[in-house]
């Protein structure tokens, strides 16, 4: 199932896929949904005004990303707890190189469940079309080219993964961020236009994907480093993104900087589809938090990260509001 993401394929099945794809996630589709997404936050920020302490990833970022993913394939609500953990045992085996073989195993569990919801959805998607991106996807077709069953589930639980742990991670990053900037934090209070450039400052800043990963299809040679045919190689995004001959003052934050050429969604042929989704949730969690709890802090000084190397993320992040 993995081996039929598109994220894996080189051109030029890729390149179908891509192209197939590309239209459920253009800048427009993401535009309309955000009502959808301001709507959501509202309602996820609602019970926070009651109490005195949260944790943001528990409450906010964890739940965000998978619910407006699943309303987009058409998730039923009562199945977004599973989701949530499935793409948990997705992100540990995928981005852990010291993962345990009883990781492993859950992650097997969550990929083989995903795929029975899917082809379910699929079958039910068939004999009455909706609105959401199952029935999109069922739809496209270009040049006579359609996503095959098996494809279309892959992809499915792909979207799933590539938006939740991701997206989360930026939320949680960029509000963790902030709160250790204050002076940063007033700034956006007072300026929320600056919203655009601050979320790419914080992606920039916190990159939530630490690295992506290649292999060599033949003896090359890259900034005078050797590499031969089957080498795997790692692109280490968040170390790219705090290059100085890329960035001025590349260790400071700045929510207002403009030429800002960060690598958070990769590059190339396979830069990040769901990247103006992820933008839109990121811009409107970080700013409403902000607004709303001009008195939020650290509850903690000292937090933990998760032990993984691809993901970069907080356990927890515990703040008094
Ligand atoms: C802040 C949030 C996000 C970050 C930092 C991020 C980062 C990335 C990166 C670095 C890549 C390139 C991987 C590579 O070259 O090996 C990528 C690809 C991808 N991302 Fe994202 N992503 C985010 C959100 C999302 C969302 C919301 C979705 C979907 C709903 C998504 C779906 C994908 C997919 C499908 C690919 C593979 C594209 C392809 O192979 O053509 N991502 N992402």
């Amino acid at each position: 199932m993995l081996g039929l993401w598109m994220l894996f394929f080189d051109a030029p099945e890729h390149t179908r896929l891509r192209k197939l794809m590309n239209k459920g996630f253009s800048p427009a589709v993401a535009e309309a949904l955000r009502p959808q997404v301001e709507a959501i936050v509202e309602r996820m920020l609602e019970p926070l005004r009651q109490k005195s302490e949260a944790d943001v990833l528990q409450e906010i970022a964890y739940p965000l990303p998978v619910r407006v993913i699943a309303e987009m394939l058409g998730v039923p609500e009562t199945l977004h707890e599973h989701f949530i953990q499935w793409s948990d045992a997705l992100a540990i085996m995928m981005g852990n190189p010291r993962r345990t073989l009883e990781q492993t195993r859950l992650a097997q569990e969550a990929v083989l469940a995903l795929t029975a919801f899917f082809r379910a959805a699929v079958a039910e998607r068939r004999r009455q079309k909706g609105s959401d991106l199952i029935s999109l996807l069922l739809d496209i077709e270009e040049d006579g080219d359609v996503l095959t069953e098996e494809e279309l589930y892959a992809q499915c639980v792909m979207l799933l993964f590539g938006g939740h742990e991701t997206t989360r991670n930026l939320i949680g990053n960029g509000i963790y961020t902030l709160l250790r900037h204050p002076v940063e934090m007033a700034e956006l209070r007072e300026s929320p236009e600056i919203i655009r450039t601050a979320v790419e400052e914080l992606l920039r800043y916190e990159s939530p994907v630490q690295y992506t990963g290649r292999t060599a299809k033949e003896d090359m040679e890259v900034c005078g480093v050797a590499l031969h045919q089957g080498q795997q190689i790692l692109f280490m995004l968040g170390a790219a993104n705090r290059d100085p001959q890329q960035f001025k003052e590349p260790d400071q934050l700045n929510l207002k900087r403009l030429n800002n050429p960060h690598l958070a969604f990769g590059a190339g042929a396979h830069f990040c589809i769901g990247n103006q989704l992820a933008r839109l949730e990121g811009q409107t969690a970080i700013l409403k938090m902000v607004q709303q709890f001009p008195r939020m802090r650290l509850a903690s000084p000292r937090l933990e990260w998760a032990a993984n190397f691809g993901f970069r993320g907080l356990k927890t992040l515990p703040v008094v509001l």
